[in-house]
């Protein structure tokens, strides 16, 4: 884990740009892209994506293999720099230089790999790379907060003094995401959150989801299961070939879901370009 700082940009223009699903507004856009695209040599992984992320909106991000999910996210947690595009965070424009900067902002990652060590216990997890932070905190103070975080969290961790090895998948991401809320991010990349967990964990792991948005933090979940994305996403957007290809209530059809995340069909009636989607409201 890369040391940052995290120090938050001043307060910044609200803009209401985004609605939930009830029809409820989101009173802050966390995170806006505007024509992001990145090239890889000759290959075009992402052209013109666009993308706002509501504070307390989780927004699933689906495509099939090769969409640009990763790419996309890798852009804004500083690992990859975009070719071309903005990237506007809480209302100011924002150069994600590098995984460091994406954190001192305020987004925080987890990845598929969760990159635990799971020889250490779960205290040891949460706070790793950050014990020489300027606030440096002794032993008894980081168990006291890590055992706070994953109550706020109402986890399901037996102890946090236990080696992550012994954990389920579903605690074991569920350490993840409390690390990645140690700094307090206001926005939270999940990806593949609930792949090969099973049917319980996965219901633990949707409901930290949850629990996260309703800290009103924003949520990238990205998802190959339609299910868990039903079950948590205020919006659900495809993207296809490396382009916007819809963006979707939680109530949208498979067949709708599936025509836009395979380009099977272009007359699906709920399928809206990914470039309108800020500001309209959706059907
Ligand atoms: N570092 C890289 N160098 C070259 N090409 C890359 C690189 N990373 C991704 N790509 C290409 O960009 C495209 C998008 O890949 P990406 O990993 O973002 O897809 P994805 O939607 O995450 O797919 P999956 O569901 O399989 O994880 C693919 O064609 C991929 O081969
Ligand atoms: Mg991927």
């Amino acid at each position: 884990m890369p040391g940052c700082d995290t120090t938050l940009p001043e307060e910044s223009t609200v803009r209401m740009t985004n609605t939930r699903q009830d029809g409820s507004p989101i009173a802050e856009t966390v995170l806006s892209l505007r024509g992001i695209s990145k090239n890889f040599g000759a290959i075009s992984a992402l052209t013109g994506i666009d993308l706002d992320i509501g504070a307390g909106e989780v927004v699933a991000l689906v495509g099939d293999n090769g969409a640009g999910k990763s790419t996309l996210v890798k852009i804004l947690a500083g690992v990859h720099r975009p070719s071309a595009g903005t990237i506007a965070f809480r209302g100011k424009d924002v150069t994600l230089s590098d995984p460091s900067a994406a954190l001192a902002l305020g987004i925080a990652t987890v990845f598929q790999d969760l990159a635990l060590c799971d020889n250490l216990d779960v205290v040891a997890n949460i706070f790793l790379g950050k014990e020489l932070q300027p606030l440096r905190l002794d032993e008894v103070s980081m168990e006291l907060r890590a055992w706070k975080l994953l109550n706020e969290l109402s986890a399901r961790i037996p102890s946090v003094r236990v080696a992550v090895a012994s954990l389920s998948g579903g605690q074991r991401q569920t350490v993840a995401i409390a690390r990645s809320l140690l700094l307090e991010p206001r926005l939270i990349l999940l990806d593949e959150p609930t792949a090969a967990l099973g049917v319980a964990q996965t219901a633990e792991v949707l409901d930290l989801i949850e629990r996260v948005r309703d800290r009103g933090l924003g949520v990238i979940m990205i998802s190959h299961n339609m299910a868990d994305v039903r079950a948590v996403a205020d919006r659900i957007v495809v993207l296809r070939l490396g382009r916007n290809n819809g963006v979707f209530h939680a109530d949208a059809s498979d067949h709708d879901l599936i025509a836009a995340i395979t380009g099977a069909s272009d007359n699906s009636v709920s399928r809206r370009s990914g470039r309108r989607q800020a500001g309209q409201t959706l059907s």
